[in-house]
């Protein structure tokens, strides 16, 4: 087991001393990017953590075990057989003594062995023997990281509690370009103090979108009709600000593209703020590109006026006739979009909800959809609502509840789903 892997969102505040008296127990493993781990350990100590390094053999024909062990400030661990170690089960006791277990780089080879549950060298025995968090930090060739086998290791990994930073795309010690590179250093030490700082009470959430990048929309947007009238709609954008809390929570990199409400940004997301449905298009096409994941909460209005007129036309005592032309269908269009991300819409409806779901699911291409009943006193512009979610081959009800808890088990099944595509 991983341990809860429980995270708050990590990387707010900065300096020195955030991991005073913490115990870290990094493992090095065989790709390139092992001298990287060497600036790794300097950070951990930098910021006040213990740290100790088990090497794999193939790590230590990359970087010699006196680094490490000059870095660190302990002796490197990297033999099962060692005989003065183990006289006192030190794999255990490296077990036990780790608050956090971090594989920095992971190499493509170790993430195959964790998911399967090897334990044939050190390393691999102790992540089997720890009730510690476990963060995966891979680095390798792009072809690697795609590779269907890596794919299905790491949504395996992923499946059973353990963070997975996704590599950063650039140039390659190969001479390829694509994703693969070790992230930063402060990005793994915002991932380390994320899971070192559980999330109090409700706040709680696992990291289970660590490394992802989300983008999710909300409230509703306004149509023009002249320079002071709009058509709008009655969403208050709640539910989509609480998943974009919700997935910060768990650890995702968040974009928000919101349409005009009176609620603040939630903390550490980017907000975009736009207005009409044609803006929120290109904002959100922009922001989908490269995302993991695409939450579309907003309500995009399905018209907009054919014609916007101009300064604020005076009221006509006859009446007037509005002529509405349909907006673009932004989720559609992100789903689309090639690659793609996992999709992910809302539906408000006032009957027939499966039906209407389950057709929209496949008509504009989605991964999932949450359904709402809405009416006078549920749904839009209330504090508690309930969802029922459906993908191919299954659904979920989730609710009534408040919309952050309600957000936070969305944000936990979406996950769970996107893992499994993954490594399916
Ligand atoms: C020069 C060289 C560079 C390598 N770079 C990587 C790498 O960046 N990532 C990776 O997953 N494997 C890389 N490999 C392959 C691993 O070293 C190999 O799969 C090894 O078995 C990993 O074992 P370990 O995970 O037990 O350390 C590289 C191999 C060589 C010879």
């Amino acid at each position: 087991m991983y341990g809860d892997g429980r995270v708050t969102t990590g990387e707010e505040g900065s300096g020195r001393g955030r991991l005073v008296g913490r115990r870290v127990l990094l493992v090095v493993s065989g790709g390139i990017a092992a001298y990287k781990a060497a600036e790794l350990v300097r950070r951990f100590r930098g910021e006040g953590a213990e740290v100790r390094v088990v090497a794999t053999a193939g790590a230590l024909r990359f970087v010699g075990a006196a680094t490490f062990q000059a870095l660190s400030g302990n002796r490197v661990r990297h033999d099962l057989w060692d005989e003065e170690a183990e006289a006192a089960m030190g794999h255990i006791e490296l077990a036990r003594w780790a608050e956090v277990v971090v594989a920095a780089p992971a190499s493509a080879h170790l993430l195959a062995r964790l998911a399967h549950g090897l334990a044939d060298d050190l390393p691999t025995t102790l992540v089997l023997a720890t009730e510690a968090p476990l963060l995966l930090v891979p680095a390798m060739n792009r072809v690697m990281w795609a590779h269907p086998a890596t794919r299905a290791n790491v949504a395996l990994l992923r499946a059973r509690g353990a963070v997975v930073l996704e590599p950063e795309e650039g140039e390659q010690a190969c001479g390829e370009s694509g994703p693969g590179r070790l992230p930063e250093t402060p990005i793994v030490v915002g991932a380390v103090l994320s899971l070192l700082r559980p999330g109090s009470g409700k706040d709680a959430l696992p990291a289970v979108l660590a490394g992802r990048r989300v983008v999710v929309t909300a409230g509703p947007t306004r149509e023009p009709l002249d320079a002071v009238r709009y058509i709008g709609n009655r969403s208050s954008g709640r539910m989509g600000y609480a998943v974009a809390r919700a997935a910060r929570r768990a650890g995702a990199e968040v974009v928000l593209v919101s349409g005009p409400v009176a609620l603040d940004s939630p903390a550490g997301v980017r907000a975009i703020r736009v207005e009409t449905a044609l803006e929120m298009r290109e904002a959100a096409l922009a922001a989908a590109r490269g995302a993991d994941l695409f939450v579309a909460v907003a309500a995009v209005a399905d018209y907009r006026p054919a014609r916007r007129e101009t300064g604020k036309p005076a009221k006509d005592p006859k009446g007037a006739l509005l002529a509405l032309v349909p907006n673009p269908d932004v989720v559609a269009e992100v789903a689309r979009l090639d690659p793609r991300p996992f999709v992910v819409g809302f539906a408000a409806e006032t009957g027939d909800l499966e039906e209407h779901c389950r057709s929209k699911l496949e008509r504009k291409g989605l991964d999932m959809i949450a359904g709402n009943l809405v009416g006078p006193d549920r749904g839009f512009d209330t504090e508690e609502n309930a969802l029922h979610v459906f993908w191919r081959g299954g659904e979920a009800r989730l609710g009534p509840a408040p919309k952050d808890e309600l957000a936070r088990r969305l944000v936990a099944l979406v996950a769970r789903r996107l893992a499994g595509e993954e490594g399916s």
